[in-house]
């Protein structure tokens, strides 16, 4: 067996629950360094491949015979996606409890059987010029990007240049939803890393303020980071826990709450999470959702938005957790939103993107105005 294989199936072995597969992979690399662009491409494909196909495979085979049949189920797949049964599919490619949690159609499957695409967003009106730099494809919005090609985009000088972000197009479509205008005041209550951050602060030209918080002080370092490459300077970050106790007294035109959730919005790209992820934790974090909503209602100026986002699919984490707030705040009013991947459909105050329609995450959105 070759090293990269043989690498791969140690990644396999490593990977559980507390250690997901695209962590393992990012360490085993950064520990490592002893690979190439297309070693380190190659190893995380079979990894990839192998938890994608997981539940076809016989796991009492040793990991490098179930690695091959993986590769073997993809390459079929790939030459003819109707060659399984939407029935095994159903059964085979997500865990049991997701069939009264979210249902899902065959797309779906199919979709989730695919590896992503890879999505770019580049600086605003600079969508046109970037595609021509990075030779990648326009699709669904003009400043959105499908990068098909393998070299390091990290490494390159449009990105230091902070002349695109990586962001999947689900991620585009919550900042633009928000719609946050220049000169406005808004919370990203969960903005960890700051992907959205970054977005809403680009709509808002860097004027007006936005309060970036999160539990989890290494994100926000990371947000740091980020932002001054980007050039995003109209915001401020301080540390918040979910709590009732909030870090600001600001009363804001608009918050953000894209909550912790189960991800099952993600699983096209993190194959590994199909696995370990369980309706435990979908129910867990759908109190943590409802408890996020009601702490910070009351930050609302009269007339403020609301937005709700989530990369789950689930509906304890998405029409539950609605139907629990607005139970809990019946002033508040659901806003009609317009999808901003489909701006021909009537607006409405919920927005799903599946991923077999746009091609990157599953994402749930929900909007409300205070009075
Ligand atoms: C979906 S991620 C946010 C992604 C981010 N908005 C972006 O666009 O890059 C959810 C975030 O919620 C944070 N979080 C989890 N539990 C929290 C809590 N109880 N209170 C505040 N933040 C929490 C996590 O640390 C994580 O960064």
């Amino acid at each position: 067996m070759d090293h990269v294989l043989q690498t791969a199936c140690k990644i396999i072995e490593q990977a559980d629950r507390e250690h997901p597969a695209d962590t393992v992979l990012r360490e085993t690399f950064k520990r490592l360094r002893v690979f190439n662009a297309d070693e380190t491409r190659a190893i995380s494909k079979a990894v990839f491949t192998y938890f994608r196909w997981h539940g076809f495979l016989e796991v009492n085979e040793p990991i490098e015979a179930q690695m091959r049949e993986a590769f073997e189920l993809a390459e079929q797949f790939e030459h003819d996606p109707f060659f399984l049964t939407d029935e095994d599919l159903r059964a085979k490619t997500v865990p049991d409890w997701t069939t009264t949690e979210v249902g899902g159609t065959a797309d779906w499957f199919r979709t989730l059987q695919r590896p992503p695409n890879l999505w770019l967003r580049a600086k605003r009106g600079q969508g046109t010029l970037l595609a021509n730099k990075l030779l990648a494809e326009q699709r669904l919005l003009p400043d959105s990007l499908v990068y098909p090609g393998t070299e390091d985009l990290f490494r390159t000088p449009e990105f230091h240049a902070g002349e695109f972000e990586l962001q999947d197009i689900s991620s585009q479509a919550v900042s633009l939803i928000c719609a946050p205008q220049p000169g406005e005041t808004w919370w990203d209550a969960c903005a960890g890393e700051g992907g959205k951050l970054l977005h809403l602060s680009e709509l808002m030209e860097n004027q007006g303020l936005i309060w970036a918080s999160d539990r989890a002080e290494w994100r926000l370092k990371h947000l740091k980071r980020r932002t001054a490459r980007a050039k995003a300077f109209n915001y401020r970050a301080e540390l918040w826990n979910g709590g009732a106790k909030l870090p600001t007294k600001t009363k804001f035109n608009g918050i953000l709450v894209d909550a912790p959730c189960s991800g099952v919005g993600t699983w096209q790209r993190k194959p590994h999470a199909r696995w370990t992820t369980g309706l435990d934790d979908v129910k867990e974090l759908a109190g943590i959702q409802k408890q996020l909503l009601t702490n910070v209602a009351g930050s609302l100026k009269p007339g403020g938005k609301l937005i709700y986002s989530v990369c789950t699919l689930t509906k304890s984490e998405t029409v539950e957790v609605v139907a629990e707030f607005e139970k809990q705040f019946p002033e508040f009013k659901p806003l009609a939103v317009v999808n901003p991947l489909k701006p021909g459909d009537p607006a409405s105050p919920q927005v799903w993107l599946w991923p077999q329609h746009t091609g990157g995450n599953g994402m749930f959105i929900a909007a409300w105005q205070r009075p």
